[in-house]
């Protein structure tokens, strides 16, 4: 996730409102920015490693000369944040300068083809790719067919803006699985990530659409669909009343919930960004005696699914534990060992202090990480990557859903590899993992309003169970860390079989009880439990499949797709977010800033 805005003025400098419509977009990332003008057929370019007022007082941004500009704040997916790797990219001529959010996919086959045909590459980033293919088609076509043409060529998901010199009044940009939008204004027009990048100039929006490609100049714009039709784009003009607070958040009232929202897409991204990095994690991983997977707090529950799947479908033990315990474990580790380090952040210090003690006695390290070039990453022997974007709100949601997509990708390939699954059946796991987006997607749209009215009861309450066996049961206990953290309700998630030998004396009339149970082979014995809460008074919930035996017997369900089980985690997690963000506003509080908690955890 990056942002990117373009103005194209009859004013004589727009670098200064570039920088401002970066500060706006910075949330969506900001370890790198950048500006590309024209002035004078020429292009301008200033950028460089690290936040918007690092790179201004290093390079003074805002004092780039020229009408036409685009600019960029990196949030890193190819290529660690650094001055070479931050957008704005050229080609060889300098006559071609790209920023891009999203990913190529196909970005090294494209590296190859126009290396041979002798294209010097500076950074080591995907999106360098189009600049390039701009250039070879600048060769025999006009801008905008060598735009078009280069565009046709790419596979993934993208938001371009683009500067060709020999057109010096235009910014072409295309869109495809990445947002956009044109900003329509007086002698001055913009194009960006996100409205609030220009909103403080102009309120009329144009929401671009998939496949959708055009140019902006200072007083036209150019809009066509993925046929070549022209799109009249005056009937499409929207006037947006937000405010800019709102507009950052795209008009959700809070981060968590935009988050959450966009788990489909962050997903989505995830399954794309599979590189041969994943593949070399699984190498590593056959190459292993001992696996153990370690992390804190919610990735530690992502790596609680992944040793259940490990075990599940490859019957490969995976040691987890939480990574403040790792004295406790270091001992049994030794160069035979591997450890896998979950942390989205990449900075928790408790995880990486784990990793220290594990590689000092030779071990080695995975870290999968939200954060490319973070500490954790840094300090592993090999890096992935989870494609979430930044995630402000401070409860964890869709760094969760793209950890377990890709660590259940990691146990699939393992399995494939170790041959505990064959092709076939590995082939169908790939289809049904890359279906997940579109079911999450569903699951949102089916529960939202469901968590919403049990949210208003739940406000009322001031403990609850989460229970859970087997795969089911770190889904519980991230549930109710969930409703702990945001709505200050005592959520205590336990083994289902164990409410018995204990927790199970608190029970009076209305306490509620939810039972997450996504495996099917452990709901007859779920049945059981069920009934011993609720002879004694309890208020039982379900998260259960579709025609689950156990849906006659609860109060109250929401029902999981008939899938696999090992990616029912990635959906069964969801209603019970909805359900912590709407008890946490029925109780007036901001779920985004929880107290006591801070995004990243760095003191021991
Ligand atoms: C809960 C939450 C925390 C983090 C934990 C680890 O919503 O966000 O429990 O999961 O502090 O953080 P990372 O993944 O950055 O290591």
């Amino acid at each position: 996730m990056c942002g990117i805005i373009g103005v194209a003025s009859l004013r004589y400098n727009v670098a200064s409102i570039i920088k401002s419509g970066l500060e706006k977009l910075e949330y969506r990332g900001y370890d790198s920015v950048g500006i590309a003008s024209i002035a004078s057929n020429t292009i301008l370019i200033k950028k460089g490693k690290g936040k918007i007022h690092e790179v201004e007082t290093r390079y003074g941004l805002s004092r780039v000369p020229g009408s036409i500009a685009v600019g960029h704040t990196r949030w890193a997916t190819h290529g660690a944040p650094s001055d070479v790797n931050a957008h704005p990219h050229a080609d060889c001529t300098g006559r071609v300068a790209v920023v891009h959010n999203g990913i190529i996919e196909n970005y090294l086959e494209l590296k190859e083809k126009l290396t041979n045909l002798g294209h010097v590459f500076k950074s080591e980033t995907d999106t360098e790719v189009l600049a390039h293919l701009i250039e070879e088609f600048l060769k025999e076509l006009k801008p905008f067919e060598a735009f078009r043409k280069a565009i046709s060529m790419i596979r993934g998901s993208y938001a371009f803006a683009v500067l060709i010199s020999n057109e010096p009044e235009k910014i072409f940009f295309a869109r495809k699985d990445s947002p956009l939008v044109i900003g329509v204004g007086e002698g001055m027009n913009f194009i960006a990530s996100d409205i609030p990048a220009f909103l403080e100039h102009t309120r009329r929006v144009i929401v671009v659409h998939d496949g959708e490609l055009g140019y902006i100049t200072p007083v036209e714009i150019y809009l066509e669909n993925s046929k070549g039709e022209r799109i009249n784009y005056l009937e499409r003009i929207i006037v947006v009343d937000w405010t800019p607070d709102m507009a950052r958040k795209e008009g959700y009232p809070h981060f968590m919930i935009k988050e959450i929202h966009e788990q489909p897409r962050a997903i989505r991204d995830t399954i794309r960004g599979i590189d041969e990095n994943y593949e070399k994690a699984v190498e590593l991983m056959l190459d292993s005696e001992k696996i153990f997977v370690t992390a804190a707090g919610t990735s530690y529950h992502a790596s609680l699914v992944f040793s259940l799947i490990m075990s599940k479908l490859a019957g490969k033990l995976v040691i987890p534990f939480i990574s403040s315990e790792y004295l406790s474990y270091a001992n049994s580790a030794d160069e035979n060992s591997l450890l896998i380090a979950v942390s989205q952040s990449g900075e928790t210090i408790d995880t990486l202090m784990a990793l220290r003690e594990f590689k000092k006695r030779g071990a080695r390290i995975i870290a999968l990480s939200n954060i490319i070039g973070s500490a954790i990453p840094r300090e592993s022997t090999l890096a992935i990557y989870t494609r979430a974007g930044p995630e402000i709100g401070v409860a964890a949601t869709k760094t969760f859903t793209t950890q377990v997509t890709a660590l259940t990708w990691l146990a699939i390939n393992f399995s494939e590899k170790r041959g505990a699954i064959n092709q076939i059946e590995a082939k169908s796991l790939y289809k049904v993992l890359r279906d997940i987006p579109e079911k999450t997607e569903r699951i949102i749209s089916m529960y939202e309003a469901w968590a919403r009215s049990l949210g208003r009861d739940f406000a009322n309450k001031n403990n609850a169970y989460y229970l859970g066996r087997g795969i089911s049961l770190p889904i519980a206990m991230e549930g109710a860390l969930k409703m702990k953290e945001i709505a200050y309700i005592h959520a205590e998630a336990y083994p289902a079989g164990e409410s018995k030998h204990g927790p199970i004396a608190l029970i009076e009339e209305n306490f509620p009880v939810i039972f997450v149970s996504i495996e099917d082979r452990l709901e007859r014995r779920l049945l059981g439990n069920i009934e011993e809460m609720k002879a004694r008074g309890a208020y039982t919930i379900g998260v259960v499949p579709e025609n689950s035996i156990l849906i006659s017997k609860l109060d109250n369900y929401v029902a999981m797709p008939r899938i696999s089980e090992i990616f029912l985690p990635i959906l069964s997690i969801i209603p019970l977010q909805l359900l912590a963000y709407y008890t946490a506003v029925s109780r007036g509080y901001d779920p985004d800033k929880p107290r006591n908690l801070a995004k990243t955890v760095t003191v021991e």
